[in-house]
């Protein structure tokens, strides 16, 4: 064979993967190959391809039988848009796309170059974690990974897919990048699968409701997204990559060059969704849809903690994290799940320097017996420690309740916030007035000949005299009262404004949030 004929047997085999048994396999099961699944995710012709010769020295177990070249996954560049991206992507047709040596070593080979050219990498999960046949040497590089991923984190973006069952090391590598994406019957991700906890605790389950996408989703918040197929899980990272920066040290893309701030027919229809009664609930996206540039939202872990929205969306083609209180679910009150699926978004967003825009209605923090049991004081801390550590541009709009610690935490001005809005319907107070007549006038109502006539009237006087905007504008807690359809331009021009934001780094080794 001359050398230009080897070469090309042994491309054309890299390209094949594994045996073509176990890529029929892998199809039946309707799960795309790692090669099929960049084409997807890529701009196409864009990918270029290292370490395709890269093979395992591993001779335990017969392993020296078979030696084929990439080792079970696929590494290199390409672009999203015309933007760079490094992608590995784990071939579950060789070696079950476990990873050993060789593998680790090519995984963090890509890692390293995206660190080095600032350029968020993109993981194709889909492997049985550390690869057994190479024991400790295995693990170790498991445990490097999930280094580099912690040393990375925040300086580029870190997407992970999974797209198959992940085990070990392959759940809890992604678990600590920015974002999981999680496709419908195919995507599981567990410390260990099924048959190991039958072994172990003796229970029995089924991989779906251990750790598919819908409880990763749903259930336990590990996923970020959850796809129909994986046409739609690349679809989806697609369009978050057109939120992000290529790193901390660059700006988030810009797709307009500019928005009238000046009042449109869109604006007008802000002024009629905020119901009057403040026991009706409305779908705060419609407010959102209507702030944003072309009614386009991105939102994050939408089926986890609902009672709180975290999504992405674009002022002036400019990207912006917003964080909502969603009246539809628990009436918009923070729980453990909702303060922790915030913070993280909003240290995330901090991270890249993508500003904040928080929408408040918000009854406050959940209590209950449960509730403490598990930690809403500790938890829930987490939020407010989240939004007192950003230093991006953050502007927050109360629209309509803002009580107790919930008016504190979520973008309140003296947490740091920049601009601080009000709309006329919001009420900024300790509490409801329903509560706070209670605790107040407890000893009247008591004695009163018509308690209930009393209550009502109390209750009147709170609303009109305490839970108004106006005495929070009247100490600068707020900058400015504002007609609901004055909110967009309000934003456009605030963001504006606030383009130059300083944001000096305290000098420490990293704050102490609480976990
Ligand atoms: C070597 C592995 C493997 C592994 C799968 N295979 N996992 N080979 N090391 N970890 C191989 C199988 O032997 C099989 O080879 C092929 O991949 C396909 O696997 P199947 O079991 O047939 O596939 P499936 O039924 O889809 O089940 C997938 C699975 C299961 C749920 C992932 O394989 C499994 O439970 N694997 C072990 C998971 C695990 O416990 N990993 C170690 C975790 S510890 P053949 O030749 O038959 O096709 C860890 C360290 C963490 O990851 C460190 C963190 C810091």
């Amino acid at each position: 064979m001359t050398r230009f004929a080897e070469f090309e047997s042994r491309r054309a085999q890299v390209l094949r993967g594994g045996s073509p048994a176990a890529v029929e396999r892998q199809h039946r099961r309707g799960r795309l190959t790692a090669r099929e699944r960049i084409d997807l995710l890529l701009d196409p012709g864009s990918f270029t391809e290292t370490d395709a010769f890269v093979r395992h020295r591993c001779t335990a177990y017969g392993m020296d039988a078979s030696r084929p070249d990439g080792d079970g996954v696929v590494t290199g560049h390409g672009t999203v848009d015309d933007r760079p991206v490094a992608v590995f992507a784990q071939d579950a047709t060789v070696f079950g796309g476990s990873m050993g040596e060789a593998f680790g070593e090519k995984v963090l080979k890509i890692m390293d170059h995206a660190l080095k050219v600032g350029c968020p990498v993109i993981g194709l999960n889909d492997s049985g974690g550390a690869r057994i046949q190479e024991g400790v040497v295995a693990l170790a590089h498991y445990a490097e990974l999930v280094h580099r991923n912690v040393m990375v984190s925040g300086v580029i973006p870190q997407l992970s897919m999974i797209l198959g069952p992940c085990a070990g090391g392959a759940a809890y590598s992604p678990a600590l990048t920015d974002f999981t994406v999680m496709v419908k019957d195919i995507s599981h991700m567990f410390v260990t699968g099924p048959d190991v906890i039958h072994s172990v605790t003796g229970e029995e389950t089924t991989a779906e409701e251990l750790g598919g996408a819908l409880t990763s989703s749903a259930v336990n918040g590990t996923a970020h997204y959850l796809a129909h197929d994986e046409a739609d899980a690349f679809d989806f990272v697609r369009g978050l990559l057109s939120y992000l920066p290529a790193n901390n040290r660059e700006a988030p893309p810009r797709y307009r060059q500019h928005s009238d701030p000046g009042i449109t027919a869109t604006d007008r229809e802000l002024d009629e969704i905020v119901p009057a009664n403040l026991g009706h609930a409305y779908d705060m996206r419609e407010i959102l849809r209507r702030i944003v540039d072309d009614g386009e939202l991105l939102e994050i872990q939408e089926l986890f903690a609902p009672n709180i929205i975290c999504s992405f969306g674009r002022v002036e083609g400019s990207s912006v994290g917003i964080v909502a209180n969603q009246p539809l679910h628990s009436a918009g009150a923070l729980d453990i799940n909702a303060s922790e699926k915030a913070a993280r978004f909003v240290r995330f967003c901090d991270a890249f320097g993508i500003p904040i825009l928080s929408f408040v209605d918000v009854p406050g923090y959940l209590s209950g017996v449960r509730l403490e049991h598990e930690g809403i004081v500790r938890r829930g801390a987490k939020l407010l420690y989240a939004y007192a550590e950003a230093t991006v541009p953050a502007i927050t709009v109360v629209v309509r309740k803002a009580y107790g610690g919930g008016y504190a935490v979520m973008g309140s001005k003296h947490l740091g916030a920049d601009l601080n809005l009000a709309w006329p319907t919001a009420q900024i107070a300790v509490m409801g007035a329903q509560g706070a007549v209670a605790v107040l006038h407890r000893k009247e109502l008591r004695d009163a000949e018509d308690p209930e006539l009393l209550r009502k009237q109390l209750t009147a006087e709170y609303e009109n005299d305490y839970a108004t905007p106006y005495l929070a504008a009247e100490r600068g807690y707020l900058d400015a009262v504002i007609l609901p359809h004055e909110t967009r331009g309000r934003i456009v021009r605030g963001l504006r404004s606030l383009h130059g934001k300083h944001r000096p780094a305290p000098q420490r080794q990293h704050g102490n949030i609480p976990l």
